[in-house]
Order: structure tokens, then C-alpha cells, then sequence
């Protein structure tokens, strides 16, 4: 069973992940809109994976014994000034959820949940990849300003990303 403190901080961080899916599927409907197909497929599989994140707490917090309480979910912003606007909120984006994640480890020691911190081992982790991956894009645009075509360059390499289900925990 899990203790009522740490349930309410998994499903607050079971929002905060679906607020993440929000956000980047917000983003993929403005490279759409901007015909970036390439962009928005990075957009695509970032929606995957975040779908992915808040399922593994909900399923995660099941297993323990706790209820998951869905709360109501805000609403992303919309517009952007450019590429390289999105990906800058993006990795500030990505920087807020690993502080969530780090104070979620943090209410597992409190509680003294070993096995809350060893599920979360892997959101950490993840959270280092998923700031590297962001921060690799994000300097590929500064590099690129104003360059259309380096812009399109881009936007074919970013088409080849897939989703691959993750193993969480
Ligand atoms: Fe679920 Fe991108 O952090």
C-alpha cells in the first residue's frame, strides 16, 4: 500500500505528464500548420512518449494499491515566434519536469519508499536523455538562424525519429 502523500504527488505528476502530451501536441499542430512534416513528427513521438510517462505512474500507482485521481488538464499555449522559440520552450519545459521528478524522489525519502524511489530511478534517467535529445535539436537551430534551406536540412532529419515504447521501471 502506499502512503497518502506520495499517492498525491504521483498524481499530480501523472498531470504535469499529461500536460506535457498537451503542450507538445499543441507544438505538432503549429509545425503543421508551418508544413514542417519533419518537426512535426519529432512532435509526434514526443506526444507518444509523454502519453507513455503518465501511463507508467497510473499503471505504477494501481499496482501499489493507490487511486488514481485525474485532474483537469490546462491549456497549452498555442503560438510561437519560430523553430527555434519552441524548441527554447521545450528544453525549459523538459528542465521544470525533471525539478518535478526530483521532488518526487524526494517525497519517496520522506516516506521512506524504497520502491517508489527505485520506479522512479528510471524517470530520472529518462529525464537526462530527454534534456540531451532537446538540447541537441535546440543547438542545431541556433547554428542554423535564419538559414531556410540548413531549416529544411533539418526538418528531414527529424522526420526519421520513431517511437519505441519504453520498458518503464
Ligand atoms: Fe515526461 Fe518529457 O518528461
Amino acid at each position: 500500500m502506499i502512503s497518502e502523500k506520495m499517492e498525491k504527488a504521483f498524481n499530480e505528476q501523472i498531470n504535469k505528464e499529461l500536460f506535457s502530451e498537451y503542450l507538445y501536441l499543441s507544438m505538432q499542430a503549429y509545425f503543421e500548420r508551418m508544413n514542417l512534416t519533419g518537426f512535426t513528427n519529432w512532435m509526434t513521438v514526443q506526444v507518444q512518449e509523454e502519453h507513455a510517462h503518465a501511463m507508467g505512474m497510473y499503471t505504477y500507482l494501481n499496482e501499489r494499491g493507490g487511486k488514481v485521481e485525474l485532474m483537469a488538464i490546462d491549456k497549452p499555449q498555442t503560438d510561437w515566434a519560430s523553430p527555434l522559440d519552441v524548441f527554447k520552450h521545450v528544453l525549459e519545459h523538459e528542465q521544470f519536469v525533471t525539478s518535478c521528478i526530483n521532488k518526487l524522489m524526494d517525497v519517496a525519502e520522506e516516506e521512506k519508499d524504497r520502491a517508489a524511489l527505485s520506479f522512479l530511478d528510471w524517470y530520472l534517467k529518462e529525464q537526462v536523455e530527454e534534456e540531451n535529445n532537446v538540447g541537441g535539436v535546440l543547438a542545431k537551430l541556433e547554428l542554423i538562424g535564419d538559414d531556410k534551406h540548413a531549416l529544411l536540412l533539418l526538418d528531414k532529419d527529424l522526420a526519421t525519429r520513431t517511437f519505441v515504447a519504453p520498458v518503464i521501471g
